[in-house]
């Protein structure tokens, strides 16, 4: 049985759902009369069926609650739902015997307990149908009606436990991923360490060697845990939007000019196209600097069989009709096929992750860019078609103000 005070209680356990708690009061006191009646008596739910006033009064209240509910007589039949009680279980139909239409075992067997108990349940169950969802019901039984004369409903409500879960999930990837990241040069590391000790102690050739890789291996553990600090920081700073103007040539220029040795080495020419006119943003330097030189750096390394890279800076305007600057990066190297595309800048996603590899590369440049441009109020767009190079474009919003900010040049 559950009384008044209990449900003030109960309620906590639904997050975000604090405007209910007094229309449920409020409706409580109705149906038991306390209140400016709206329904003529108590309701006769159990066995038989309820006058259209007092299922009125039900309904109103299951649709202000936030989430689905589900209102059972005490014959378990489906008495009222609300509209997002239908994502759940389509099915339902007011009168018919709820077991019908709501399938999940679980759920099932928790109304029975419930019934029978005349306690609250709370049940979790997983639908794998239209998309993988997880949710947690509580199963409530009401007494309502005159004293002496109760009557027994059952109120279902839902929580989705979905983002809760896929939340839950990427964080146990990402310390598999990093972890695993890690481990790799760790063990290469390991194992040039115990040869030195051990068959190459006096080689002196086979030392000198076996230092260049080993070197390789603790840059690559630097530069990974170097990205995911960064990555981090820029996340934590996200709500935080730069606040120095800054002119995006010259950005464009000292990335160029930092890559030139790259290009050199894979035989890559980089032509740069930037506007007459200023373009300026408020932007974080140092961010902006390293998301375009991720871009940059993964056109010379995956899209070299192109030999050329075309940077062009151009003012432009969103959909909206917003002005924005626009800078693209493309590359007539391999392409990218187009189910990779929407996973690009998920942290450790690799198309190909020997290749990247084998370049150095840890998969946290595109995340990086992504959250950068997030923070700085932009997105990155891209284009690519296989065979035909990829391209990369950055969209921020231009600066137009002219107080306020210190311009920034190199
Ligand atoms: N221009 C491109 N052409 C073809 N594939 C690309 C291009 N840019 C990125 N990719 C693919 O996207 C993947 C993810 O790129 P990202 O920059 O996030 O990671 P990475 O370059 O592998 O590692 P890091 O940037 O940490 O050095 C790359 O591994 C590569 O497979
Ligand atoms: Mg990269």
């Amino acid at each position: 049985m559950v009384h008044t005070d209990d449900l003030r209680e109960k309620n906590q356990d639904a997050p975000g759902a604090v405007g209910w708690r007094s229309r449920l009061r409020q409706a409580w006191r109705t149906l038991r009369g306390d209140a400016a009646p709206v329904a003529d008596g108590a309701l006769p739910l159990s066995g038989g069926a309820a006058t259209p006033s007092q299922l009125q009064v039900i309904e109103s209240l299951i649709s202000g609650l936030p989430g689905p509910a589900i209102v059972l007589d005490g014959d378990g039949r489906v008495l009222a739902y609300n509209d997002a009680a239908t994502s759940i279980a389509p099915a339902l139909r007011r009168g018919e015997p709820a077991l019908i239409s709501l399938r999940m075992p679980d759920l099932v067997d928790a109304i029975r307990r419930a019934g029978k108990r005349h306690e609250r349940q709370r049940v979790e169950f997983f639908e794998r149908v239209p998309l993988d969802r997880w949710f947690e019901a509580f199963v409530s039984p009401v007494r309502l009606g005159q004293r002496g004369d109760p009557t027994d409903i059952l109120l279902l409500t839902f929580n989705d436990l979905t983002p809760l879960r896929r939340v839950e999930e990427m964080r146990a990837d990402f310390v598999a991923n990093a972890s695993h990241e890690l481990r790799t040069p760790l063990a290469a590391l390991l194992g040039f360490i115990e040869t030195l000790q051990g068959s190459a102690k006096d080689d002196v050739v086979a030392r000198g060697k076996f230092l260049a890789i080993m070197q390789g291996q603790a840059t690559r553990m630097a530069r990974l845990i170097d990205d995911l600090l960064s990555l981090s920081r820029i996340e934590l700073n996200a709500h935080l939007r730069p606040s120095t103007a800054l002119e995006l040539a010259p950005v464009v220029r000292q990335v160029v000019d930092g890559l030139q040795m790259l290009a050199r080495d894979r035989g890559v020419e980089i032509k740069v196209t930037v506007p007459s006119e200023p373009l300026t943003v408020l932007g974080d330097r140092d961010e902006l600097v390293r998301a375009l030189e991720n871009l940059v750096e993964n056109a010379l390394k995956y899209g070299a069989a192109g030999k050329r890279i075309d940077i062009t800076l151009s003012p432009a305007q969103t959909r909206a009709g917003t002005p924005e600057a626009r800078l693209n990066i493309r590359d007539y190297g391999p392409g990218i096929a187009p189910e990779h595309l929407p996973r690009l800048t998920e942290r450790f996603y690799r198309v190909d992750v020997a290749d990247s590899r084998a370049q150095g590369g840890t998969g946290l440049g595109l995340a990086l860019v992504k959250h950068v441009l997030n923070r700085h109020g932009g997105r990155l767009s891209i284009d690519s078609t296989l065979g035909a190079g990829a391209a990369f474009t950055i969209h921020v919003p231009l600066y137009t103000g002219d107080s306020g900010s210190a311009t920034e040049t190199l």
